[in-house]
């Protein structure tokens, strides 16, 4: 291919991508395979590797980040990014009504109602539909210059549809990046397992993603952006805030859904009330209400105050931190042995549900915040999460209470309590205490793993009770026979039940993985193992070394999952599994079609074509693996000048060796 050729093949490629972006991750509505994208994203970034003068400003490559840079620039707003004024109650957006109606002598106003989506506003310029820049709020007059950022977040257009309206040549518009309540649980799992803090909740995690110095960071953490407000626009016309989110909609832009126009404030209020019943639904944090002024004439007739617009208003929700008093504490025993103090407590309302226990985490938490039986504390629930207790009211602690200490024998079995070295948790011993063999069982049958249907707590702990069964294996040998007799259950229940399980056999390969309970290994990163292995045995055989090479798995993971596949229990737990007839494979045929797919590449010596980064980001953009030693697993080593014992080690295995330039025509690089 020339030089030309290249060009042109760029510029179709990076438009076809930009299309299936749109149906992809605005209008959720894919029209190709996510294997027949990525073959095209690989193609795309092939080509701009091997003709990096060709890259075009709006390229869906730059999607995955790009190398740090040394500090945000400031960015001064065109327009200032104001805040907006609280209500508190209905009383409030009563009175917030009352004043519009006065100012503007109009009996009914419309106002447009959109969620107050919890996470950072941020401002997005575009010149002749390109994504030329983008900032954060600031101090509402200069913002950081977070472009680079901003560019790796799939649902922000790098460039806008014109097949629908025109499109202003310049265009400022204002939303909010926000993180869903999954992607905040992965990455939390991932912070856990690197050792790292994890964050208090989405919002934060936001925060911390969108300014690192590190887009290719950044870029991993799937955020989220969704449009509500406009900057400058130049040469374009609208009269209503309705309107407005149509043409955003129009430009390809991701707008929140869940916006209604209300006649009057009593309407208002009522969609107000029917969000934040909607809250505990939605897989993102919102804190409450926008009400805006529909009118655009009347927004202007109405203006500004020093800091927020008159026009509009942000409803707030009830907190969800009550307070409430403790009334015992007692310790839980999860599916690991792991203990966790749960304060039992005076039931309170919270965000919509009766609290009545709530997590104290571990010893050095209770500690921390010196929390006692019979104390008068704060309680929270952020996002998913379990209540916690924020802290203690320590003026109303009564007097004569005691510090609780974590028991040394299990509250179930009786079985050891240690905490080891380094480690926040106390841990039961004893891997048969029934409480264990419960939690295992509960978790391989709960919906982010196997999700049998009609398997709760309470009839897995009857089972376990009634030694029908002993572990994860036992449930595949369950019958009707058994289960109709017992309490609760019938006939048809039963029936129901042996179906489901039947059922789960055919889940696919990472709910096994995660139902496993390997320590450490969530969702996010059973999802991550099945993709690379592709089969239940093949992640069974996995070393540390090659475990530790796939990018976001760390030494903790790493020697987990060697750990637990070399435990002799678990051997069998997992042959039983497969002798039941569960699926271990992932098929794989539909993923992989890169021309390096499962093949391993090991670099040494001194590359002239690549970096190393590059290489080996090659590598894994053609669907092969990489590591940084040898072993018999390796397909390839590619050496360069000064290669030196690696290049022994690879001739005494029998690993083939390839020069720089083999390496490239084998990738397909020209
Ligand atoms: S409009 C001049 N609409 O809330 C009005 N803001 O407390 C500009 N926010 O800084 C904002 N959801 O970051 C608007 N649907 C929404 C919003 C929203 C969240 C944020 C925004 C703003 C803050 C004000």
């Amino acid at each position: 291919m020339d030089h030309q050729q290249a060009s042109q093949r760029i510029r179709e490629l990076t438009e076809e991508l930009s299309l299936h972006n749109h149906q992809y991750y605005v209008l959720d509505d894919p029209t190709i395979s996510d294997a027949a994208y990525d073959e095209l994203l690989r193609e795309l970034q092939a080509l701009e590797l091997a003709y990096p003068d060709l890259a075009q400003e709006d390229s869906p490559t730059q999607r995955v980040g790009s190398a740090p840079q040394g500090r945000f620039e400031p960015l001064t707003h065109t327009i200032p990014m104001l805040s907006l004024a609280n209500a508190m109650n209905d009383e409030e957006l009563l009175d917030f009504d009352k004043r519009i109606r006065k100012e503007l002598g109009d009996e009914i106003i419309e106002y447009l109602v959109e969620p107050k989506l919890d996470g950072l506003g941020v401002e997005l310029i575009y010149q002749n539909g390109i994504f030329t820049a983008g900032s954060t709020r600031g101090d509402g007059y200069v913002g950081e210059n977070i472009t680079q950022n901003l560019k790796t977040l799939r649902s922000l257009p790098l460039r806008l549809l014109d097949q629908k309206r025109d499109i202003p040549p310049y265009l400022e518009v204002r939303g909010e990046v926000f993180m869903t309540h999954q992607e905040f649980e992965a990455l939390n799992e991932n912070q856990l397992n690197d050792e790292k803090q994890p964050f208090a909740n989405p919002r934060n995690a936001a925060a911390g993603s969108l300014r690192q110095l590190d887009s290719r960071i950044t870029a991993k953490r799937k955020l989220k952006v969704n449009i509500y407000a406009p900057g400058r626009i130049d040469n374009f016309q609208v009269d209503t805030q309705e309107q407005f989110i149509h043409a955003l909609k129009d430009w390809g832009f991701p707008v929140n859904e869940r916006y209604k126009l209300c006649k009057g404030i009593d309407e208002v209020i009522d969609f107000h009330h029917a969000l934040e019943a909607d809250r505990e639904t939605l897989s993102y944090d919102i804190d409450g209400s926008v009400s805006k002024v529909n009118r655009l004439d009347q927004q202007a007739e109405l203006g500004m105050r020093s800091r927020s617009p008159k026009w509009a208003i942000a409803g707030k929700f009830k907190a969800r931190q009550e307070i409430t008093r403790i009334e015992s504490i007692e310790a839980s025993i999860g599916r690991t042995g792991a203990i966790t103090p749960v304060a039992n407590l005076e039931p309170v309302a919270l965000g919509g549900v009766t609290v009545s226990r709530a997590t104290l985490h571990n010893q050095d938490e209770i500690e921390r915040k010196d929390i006692r039986v019979g104390d008068t504390v704060v309680v929270q629930r952020a996002g998913d999460v379990i209540p916690e207790v924020v802290k203690v009211i320590l003026d109303q602690r009564p007097a004569g209470t005691q510090s609780y200490i974590i028991p040394d024998t299990c509250p179930v079995c009786e079985g050891h309590v240690v905490r080891l070295e380094g480690e926040a948790k106390h841990y039961c011993q004893n891997i048969s205490c029934p409480a264990q063999i419960k939690g295992r069982i509960e978790h391989f049958v709960a919906k982010r793993c196997l999700d049998i249907d009609g398997l709760g707590t309470k009839l897995v702990a009857q089972l376990v009770d009634e030694d029908l069964i002993h572990s994860i294996a036992d449930i595949y040998l369950l019958t009707v026979g058994q289960l109709a007799p017992l309490e609760r259950m019938a006939e048809k229940s039963a029936q129901n039940l042996i179906q489901a399980i039947e059922q789960s056999k055919e889940a696919e390969l990472w709910r096994l993985i995660h139902g496993l309970g390997i320590r450490n290994v969530g969702e996010h990163l059973s999802k991550l193992l099945a993709d690379k292995y592709g089969s239940l045995i093949r992640i069974s055989e996995a070393t540390v070394d090659e475990l530790e090479a796939i990018h976001e798995v760390g030494p903790i993971v790493a020697r987990g999952v060697v750990e637990f596949f070399r435990d002799e229990d678990n051997q069998r737990l997992v042959e039983l599994l497969f002798k039941a007839g569960l699926n271990t494979e992932k098929d794989i045929s539909s993923n992989g079609s890169g021309v390096l797919q499962g093949l391993s590449f090991v670099f040494t010596g001194k590359l002239e074509i690549f970096t190393r980064d590059t290489a080996r980001e090659l590598v894994e953009l053609m669907g092969g693996t990489t590591a940084n030693s040898i072993s018999k697993k390796t397909d390839y080593l590619v050496a360069g000048p000064g290669a030196g014992s690696k290049l022994e080690k690879a001739s005494k295995l029998g690993v083939k060796v390839l020069s720089e330039t083999e390496f490239k025509d084998m990738a397909g690089v020209d």
